[in-house]
């Protein structure tokens, strides 16, 4: 039989997602509701009726805000396509085509170069990175211009499997986690560098001061994170995260601007 849990998530677009995560977004909707007795009383019955839609459409609604939203809506139904094509042939053409599928990495498709060389400037280039809440920043690898071991950390699970198709067909030595990092309580990876790309704002909605407890519990020489510094669809400025300069304050040793996102590089070297 169907639980209530399947039956919300039953959309493609959810399946990937990390399932203790979409599961705790449900728990919290239907929380000192009769729902779940409802729906298992008479699960077909309950699934026609116009609660059980609205139920699903808010599930979708917190799922997509932390999720979804990032994608570009012309072309998500793409990523696998875009992917294959990158690994049978890649060049310019393809990593760009798929850099494309990701708000995140599509804004800043043409700057990374430039901008991997401004920050690599500052660190060194990496033997290794970690990447938490890639998204699809790792498909932008060869932009690196070095060949570091990469760790990859999201919720999405679907995208994560895709990335490790990516790197096993280059013989990239890597990893990928599928985990809520808001409940993550395991060691992180030792590397250089972590990447923490636009990634803590959302992190905060969900749990509130989580961004101090990550940074300490980070082991790496260097942090660069990076947050948006206009809304989605651009229309807003969105101000410099105060809360988040007086958690790093003194070890900011330099910041980036691109046209919509500001990246911070902060050393957590111990002295
Ligand atoms: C705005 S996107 C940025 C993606 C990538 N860092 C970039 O800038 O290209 C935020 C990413 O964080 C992931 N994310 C959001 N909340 C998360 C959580 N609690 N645990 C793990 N990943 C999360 C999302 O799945 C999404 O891929």
């Amino acid at each position: 039989m169907v639980t209530l849990i399947e039956a919300l998530l039953e959309k493609r677009e959810l399946q990937g997602i990390h399932r203790p995560f979409a599961e705790r977004i449900i728990q919290k909707i239907i929380a000192n509701t009769t729902i779940e007795q409802d729906f298992t009383a008479e699960p077909e019955r309950y699934m026609k009726k116009k609660i059980f839609q609205k139920i699903k459409k808010e599930v979708r609604a917190q799922i997509r805000e932390v999720y979804g939203v990032f994608f570009e809506k012309k072309y998500s139904s793409k990523k696998d396509k875009y992917v294959q094509e990158l690994i049978v042939n890649e060049n310019e053409e393809t990593v760009q085509q798929l850099l494309q599928i990701h708000r995140s990495t599509n804004e800043r498709r043409e700057a990374y170069d430039y901008l991997y060389t401004l920050l690599f400037e500052k660190t060194g280039k990496p033997e290794s990175i970690l990447d938490i809440g890639c998204g699809f920043n790792p498909f932008a690898y060869t932009y690196l211009s070095c060949t570091p071991s990469y760790h990859c950390m999201d919720l999405a699970c679907a995208d994560l499997r895709l990335i490790t198709a990516y790197f096993t067909h280059k013989k990239v030595p890597h990893t990928i986690t599928c985990a809520d990092l808001t409940t993550y309580d395991k060691p992180f990876v030792k590397t250089d560098i972590v990447f923490a790309f636009k990634v803590f704002d959302s992190l905060e909605t969900i749990q509130k001061g989580i961004t101090k407890k990550i940074i300490q519990a980070l082991q790496a020489n260097y942090l660069i994170a990076s947050f948006p510094t206009k809304s989605i669809g651009k229309k807003k400025t969105i101000p410099r995260r105060e809360w988040f300069l007086r958690l790093v304050n003194e070890h900011i040793i330099d910041t980036i601007s691109l046209e919509n996102e500001e990246f911070y590089i902060i050393t957590l070297k111990k002295e």
